[in-house]
């Protein structure tokens, strides 16, 4: 078995994962940019919306030839994520690279079976892979090492050799650092807070309103699409000045005819949902700029019972 000095891999490498379900292939993997993975499970799910349908492998199997012939076509560094514990398994992938001057690279994620089994426990049902496979995939990865170098490996390493935290933590670096615009670009500004309560994906639809009034000359923002839309403030003084937060408008509690904009705090995109929903109408912490809290009725209907029970004795 030959060693490659690391951190280096060469650019024009096919890294072929080979390990047991559960060995931990995908962590590996995603350390390298989305798309220079070939995932074997993502494709499942592309091609039957669930990455454990088995009936799908063979589709997705397909499709990762595809793929990975496109790849290799324009000599891109790639990463297999899959089993590969078998050689048949193997045998189109080393073919695919070597039919394009790609230095096929087998990477043996060798964690011991136990562990593989262990960390089925706490998958969804449908990525849990039966203990007797497990171990079948175990004894295929073991097994496999005699033969790699005659199926025609350039290199056979094991996942613990590579350096591979250092490159994943410099790409989430240089991912942040684009968002705080410390990279030269504008970088998301007034967005990393959103991006931060609600998430990433809620950036393409979130629309600042400059002048816009309905919170008292806090600054308002809409979530938009189509028909369908929330309205938000941000808040600077949630609990205290500079503790910043979100509302959002939901209607107003107290009367359905009530043309007051009533508002509750959304700490999540879960907030969002339920707001749009209507899960939020009814909500405790809701207070409307007309008839204040949702509870301050209750609180003044509670009194007024005491105060009368107190009255008549
Ligand atoms: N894991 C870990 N430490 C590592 C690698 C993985 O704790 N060094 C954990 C992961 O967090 C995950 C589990 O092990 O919960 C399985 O890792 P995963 O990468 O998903 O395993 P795969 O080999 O990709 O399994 P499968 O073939 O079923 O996709
Ligand atoms: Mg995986």
């Amino acid at each position: 078995m030959t060693e490659l000095i690391y951190p280096q891999m060469p650019e024009r490498s096919l890294v072929v994962l080979i390990g047991p379900s559960g060995s931990g292939k995908s962590t590996i993997a995603r350390t390298w940019p989305a798309s220079q993975v070939l995932s074997l499970d993502a494709l499942r799910e592309v091609v039957s919306d669930d990455a454990g349908d088995q009936t799908a492998t063979g589709d997705a199997v397909a499709a990762l030839h595809l793929l990975l012939e496109a790849r290799m076509r324009r000599r891109l560094f790639t990463v297999v994520d899959a089993t590969n514990v078998t050689r048949s398994a193997r045998e189109p992938l080393i073919a695919a690279a070597k039919r394009h001057d790609m230095l096929p690279i087998a990477v043996m994620v060798a964690t011991p079976g136990s562990v593989c089994i262990e960390r089925q426990g706490p998958r969804p049902a449908n990525r849990t892979v039966p203990e007797d496979v497990v171990i079948k995939q175990h004894k295929d990865m073991v097994d496999s090492h005699r033969t790699l170098k005659a199926e025609g490996f350039s290199e056979i390493v094991f996942s613990d050799s590579l350096y591979r935290l250092l490159p994943f933590l410099e790409r989430l670096s240089e991912t942040r650092q684009a968002d705080l615009g410390l990279d030269g670009s504008a970088g998301l500004g007034d967005l990393n807070l959103v991006s931060r309560v609600f998430g990433a994906e809620i950036l393409p639809l979130w629309q600042w309103k400059p002048g816009s009034n309905v919170a008292d000359g806090d600054r308002v923002a809409e979530i938009r699409l189509g028909q369908q839309y929330l309205t938000l403030a941000l808040r600077t003084d949630v609990d205290g000045e500079g503790d910043v937060g979100f509302d959002v408008m939901v209607p107003c509690p107290h009367d359905d005819e009530c043309t007051s904009r009533a508002w509750v705090p959304a700490y999540s995109v879960t907030c969002l949902f339920r707001a749009l929903n209507g899960d939020l109408d009814d909500d405790e912490d809701i207070v409307c700029t007309a008839h204040g809290p949702k509870n301050g009725d209750e609180q003044d209907d509670d009194l007024e019972a005491q105060d009368l029970e107190v009255i008549h004795g």
